[in-house]
């Protein structure tokens, strides 16, 4: 039967993302991440533990297939990364200043701002604070993937994804081991998570439909980071954080991955209402990972106030077109899944509005894995 949509049962733009406007600068500005005094975090999983009692192995092949690759494919974040690379940030910040980079701005317009006039030593600092700040985020990000993968462990009812989600568990807890030794030992300090992205790992841990931990975390959260980490890889000269963010996009290829494959059999039997549930959290996952690379918090850290940095913002109008190249691998993942076309195509008008729906035929994760017929589009060799 096929479920007619209706425009009215639509949340609105208030509901799903806390504003009116999707481009409110000066709000997305405003958001800026706190850390606890006493250094804990608690939110409330209203998600049921399920037990099966059909231990058949392989009945779901692809997954299984995944868990073999997955057993194959660990590494040691203490022993297989070269550790005693000499890293000097503040150097590397000079030669990423020399050659025109500022922080997370493309060409931006600075008159009029109090910008205008830094010079060497504010533009080094900004790109220090930059990376410091861009690597605490990953770090937090991969802490939320490690809650959410042992959630699905808990949640998902079929034996071949518990036996996956407990491989992607341990690759979670290697990822946050190595991005917080790097900060520890070769940056100059930390940052607290950014507000965009704890108000979405929250709604991702507190939601209590088991698949959308699945759909938060594994397709957009984890979408998104891959295409930052590649980007990140082929940008920095830096030899141990490139081996580093090596090894983790070998393993989130797989991650993503496994988001799609699952959701795919899941999102066969939902209904239209269902659906659409699903394509509001797709959007409002994807706003917050687009509003997160801001850089809130090393703004505020500078002293710049909101209403200045979306000054900024607006007068850098190659910036949008940065934030948008990470949505590469979401939106074809999107498509995959029928998330875009349900119900009217209402999310493809959302992501033509967000300005990202050219990727929509960039080649998605489980095409990339056959391709590689490895269960990973990363080849170990090449590592
Ligand atoms: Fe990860
Ligand atoms: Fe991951």
């Amino acid at each position: 039967m096929t479920v007619t949509d209706s425009s009215d049962t639509r949340k609105s733009n208030l509901e799903l993302i806390g504003r009116d406007e999707v481009n409110d600068h000066v709000e997305i500005y405003s958001l800026i991440g706190a850390e606890e005094a006493n250094k804990r975090h608690a939110v409330e999983d209203n998600c049921k533990a399920e037990f099966t009692w059909d231990y058949t192995k392989g009945a779901r092949p692809k997954l299984d297939k995944l868990y073999e690759k997955a057993k194959g494919a660990q590494w040691n974040g203490r022993t297989d990364l070269p550790w005693e690379t000499e890293v000097d940030q503040e150097r590397l910040a000079h030669e990423i200043y020399k050659e025109g980079g500022k922080g997370n701005m493309a060409n931006p317009d600075l008159t009029g701002t109090s910008l205008e006039k830094w010079g060497e030593k504010e533009w080094v600092r900004f790109n220090i604070e930059q990376q410091n700040w861009t690597l605490s985020q990953f770090m937090h990000g991969e802490q939320g993937a490690l809650m959410c993968t042992a959630k699905i462990v808990e949640t998902v009812p079929w034996i071949d994804a518990k036996y996956y989600a407990a491989t992607q568990v341990v690759d979670e807890a290697r990822h946050v081991e190595v991005f917080s030794r790097y900060l520890q030992e070769k940056c100059s300090g930390h940052y607290q998570v950014n507000g965009h992205l704890s108000l979405l790992l929250d709604d991702i841990i507190r939601d209590e439909r088991w698949d959308m931990t699945y759909l938060g975390m594994q397709v957009m959260v984890e979408g998104l980071a891959l295409a930052a980490f590649s980007f990140m890889h082929q940008l920095t000269p830096e030899p141990l954080l490139k081996k580093l963010l090596r090894y983790v996009m070998a393993d989130e290829a797989r991650h993503v991955a496994f988001g799609v494959l699952s959701l795919s059999e899941v999102y066969e039997q939902l209904s239209a209402p269902e659906i659409r549930e699903r394509q509001e959290f797709a959007y409002e996952a994807a706003v917050r990972m687009r509003d997160r690379m801001a850089g809130q918090e090393v703004w505020d850290r500078l002293g710049i106030s909101p209403t200045e940095a979306a000054k900024l913002a607006a007068q850098d109008p190659q910036r949008g077109e940065f934030s948008t190249v990470l949505f590469s691998k979401i939106v074809p993942n999107c498509k995959k899944l029928g998330l875009l076309d349900a119900a009217d195509g209402w999310l493809r008008t959302k992501f033509t509005e967000m300005g990202v729906i050219a990727f929509e035929d960039y080649v998605d994760t489980t095409l990339e894995m056959d391709q590689a017929s490895d269960g990973s589009p990363v080849m170990r060799d090449d590592l």
